[in-house]
Formats: structure tokens, sequence, C-alpha cells
């Protein structure tokens, strides 16, 4: 169907990603502090609200959708939320598509619901494959556990994408290596260039790793062809030729990607972000509560008009974070 989801830009928006629960079970040095404070329960969406709020969006364009977090996987009623939203997945003015980004730590026992309810592929973190490293990275992770995961949701039937944050010192020496298990696990990497979102407990300076130069060297080793395919998100492909590996780039920092964009984000708290790097936003859950549907479709429109062309995104030594939120209000 035509969207009337159109922003001031000229942009449509047909992709909407979900934060169902801004908790997780890891803490990512990039993405969180050791220390963190997540909302009391009363503030949350409940699960009618978030669905409600999704068919909204679906009856106005949007033919994507994809939850997120924090984890998804840690609320409770995520696998009934997927159901219910899964039910639009292939209906003519429904959706194309269902998915999901989590850290793997409990997808073996989850694929067979996801699958169930019409997901095809979910985005999985995934930035280091050494134990150690990637116990330090999270600070609380198995990287077994997190392998496991990903081999069963792969063996269900599901696509699995690896996220890998490039991180300079960290993981920068394992970039080759993570593509060369990709292709032999059957999976597709994205490598992602690290965001200023939220207070962390380093400088982020120190881990900016520029993924111009990172593709460089990964040309000089692998047979990498463009390939033309988008998945509606941010990344630029190329495929391993000889494998069914993908490779994406998703690279905010150094080659923006705005003017294509076609998302907005709805926290867990009912707020509709309208970019991941500003603070614009709407209260839909309050708009909800008080004026129903009418008020909601009223409030989008407002955020849609004040959407950002882009976002600013620097990574300079001492430099507060571009927005003061963690990423995982918005799920990236
Ligand atoms: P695909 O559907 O597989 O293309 O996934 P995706 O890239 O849309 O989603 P995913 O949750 O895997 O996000 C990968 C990375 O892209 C994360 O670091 C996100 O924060 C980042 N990302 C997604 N959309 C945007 C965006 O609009 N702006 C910026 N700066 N980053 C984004
Ligand atoms: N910069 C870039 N990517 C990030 N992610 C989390 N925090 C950041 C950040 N600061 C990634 C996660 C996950 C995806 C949703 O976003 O690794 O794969
Ligand atoms: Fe959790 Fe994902 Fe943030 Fe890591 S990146 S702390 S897994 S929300």
């Amino acid at each position: 169907p035509p969207s009337t989801l159109i922003d001031a830009h000229g942009r449509a928006i047909r992709y909407l990603r979900i934060s169902v629960t801004d908790r997780c079970d890891l803490r990512c040095r990039y993405c969180m502090s050791e220390q963190m404070t997540f909302l009391p329960r009363s503030q949350v969406l409940s699960l009618e609200e978030i669905a409600v709020i999704a068919e909204r969006f679906v009856a106005r364009g949007v033919n994507k959708i994809r939850l997120s977090g924090g984890e998804p996987l840690v609320r409770r009623d995520v696998g009934e939320l997927v159901r219910r939203l899964g039910a639009m997945v292939g209906r003519p003015g429904g959706l194309d598509e269902l998915t999901m980004t989590t850290n793997g730590t409990r997808l073996a026992e989850h694929a067979p619901t996801l699958i169930a309810a019409g997901m095809r592929r979910v985005n999985v973190s995934l930035d280091s494959l050494d134990a150690d490293r990637f116990r330090f990275i999270t600070r609380h992770g198995d990287v077994a556990q997190v392998i496991g995961g990903i081999r069963a949701a792969r063996d269900a039937g599901l696509r699995v994408k690896i996220n890998m944050v490039a991180l300079k010192g960290l993981n920068e020496d394992e970039i080759g290596g993570m593509l060369s298990w990709c292709a032999d696990e059957d999976l597709d990497l994205s490598l992602i260039e690290t965001m200023p979102l939220g207070a962390v407990d380093e400088d982020r300076v120190d881990r900016f790793l520029p993924l111009t130069r990172v593709f460089e060297d990964l040309s000089t080793r692998f047979p990498l062809v463009r390939d033309t395919h988008r998945s509606g998100g941010p990344a630029r492909y190329w495929r391993v030729e000889g494998t069914n590996t993908r490779l994406g780039l998703i690279s905010p920092l150094t080659a923006n990607f705005c003017d294509g964009c076609n998302r907005v984000r709805l926290t867990t708290e009912g707020k509709l972000y309208m970019c991941l790097g500003h603070d614009d936003q709407v209260d839909l859950k309050a708009a909800l509560r008080d004026g129903g549907l009418a008020a909601v479709d009223a409030a989008i429109d407002v955020g849609l008009r004040e959407k950002p062309a882009r976002h600013d995104f620097r990574i300079e030594a001492g430099a507060a974070p571009a927005v003061a939120r963690h990423m995982s209000v918005t799920g990236g």
C-alpha cells in the first residue's frame, strides 16, 4: 500500500524498529556502562500496546519490523509478541519481514518459536570468537553459549547474520578470521563502526576503527564482489565469491547513509525516536493512553515533520556522546 509515513525530506518510512526491553543479560563495553539503571516495569509498554502501535504503523505503510532491545529474548512475553506480529507476515498490506537483533544467549531455546511465527532471519551480535575476549567485551558473556545459539538457529532454518562492531585494539585482528568462520558456518557478517551513544566507561576514540581501512585489508584477502542486495537497513553488501556469505558494511562515520533512511524507532517506554543520532521524539504511549489511535496518528505525523535529515556522529577525544541515551534505549 502507499505509505502515509513521509517525512519532511521526502523519505518514506517502511521499517519500524521496536525495542521490547531496555534490559540485557550482557554489558557490552561500547553499548552499556557496567552499572545501568533500567526502567521500572510500570513505564514499559504492554505487549498489547506494542502490538496495537505496530499494527497502526503497518496500516500506514511499514512493511518491515525488527525487534531489538536491550536483549529482546529476556522479555518474558516476547514469544507471544512475535506470534501476534508474525500474523501480519505475508498478508496483503502486511509485513514482508519480521525479524530480530539478539545477543544470542537465549536463541537456542527460542528459535523454534521465532520460526513458527514466520521469522526467516535474525541478526546476532558477536564481536569475538575468543572466549576470554568475548567475556571482556561483553563483561558477562559466554561465547560457547552464543555460538550454540547461532548454530541452533541456523539448523532450525533461520538465516543468521553476525553483527560485529569493529573495535580498535579489541577485535581488529579477528575480523578476517570472523569472515572465514562465517563462510564455513554459512552465516552472513555485518561489520559496524562504533557510534557514540550514551556514556560508557571508556573513551570511544580509543576504540574507533574506520571500516574503510578494514575493507581495504579484507579485499586483499577475500574474493569480494559488490552485491546490489538491499536488506532495508543501512548496510552496503559484498559477496564472498564461492560461498553463500554476504559481507555487510555499516559505516555511519565514514560513509553516511542517512539520505536513504527509511526507519523510526519505538522504545520500551513508548517514545518514537526519529533518528538514532538525535533526541527528537514523540510520546506514543501517552497518545495511545489518552487519545487512542487517532492521537497516535497525529503524534506520528508531528514526529515525521521533525525527523532530522541526518545524524552527526563524530568520534573525538574527550567529546561527550552525540546523544546521552544508551543504544539499549532505541535498540540500535
Ligand atoms: P538488516 O535488516 O539485516 O539490514 O539489519 P539492520 O542493519 O537494519 O539492523 P541491526 O539491528 O542488525 O543493526 C545493525 C547496526 O546498524 C546497529 O549498530 C544499528 O545501530 C545500526 N543502524 C541501523 N539503523 C541505523 C540508522 O538509521 N542509523 C545509524 N546510524 N545506524 C543504524
Ligand atoms: N555502536 C555501534 N553498534 C552498536 N551496537 C550496540 N552499541 C553500538 C554502538 N555504540 C550494536 C550491537 C547490535 C546492534 C543492534 O547494535 O552490537 O548488534
Ligand atoms: Fe546487550 Fe546488545 Fe548492548 Fe551488548 S550491544 S549490552 S548485547 S543490548
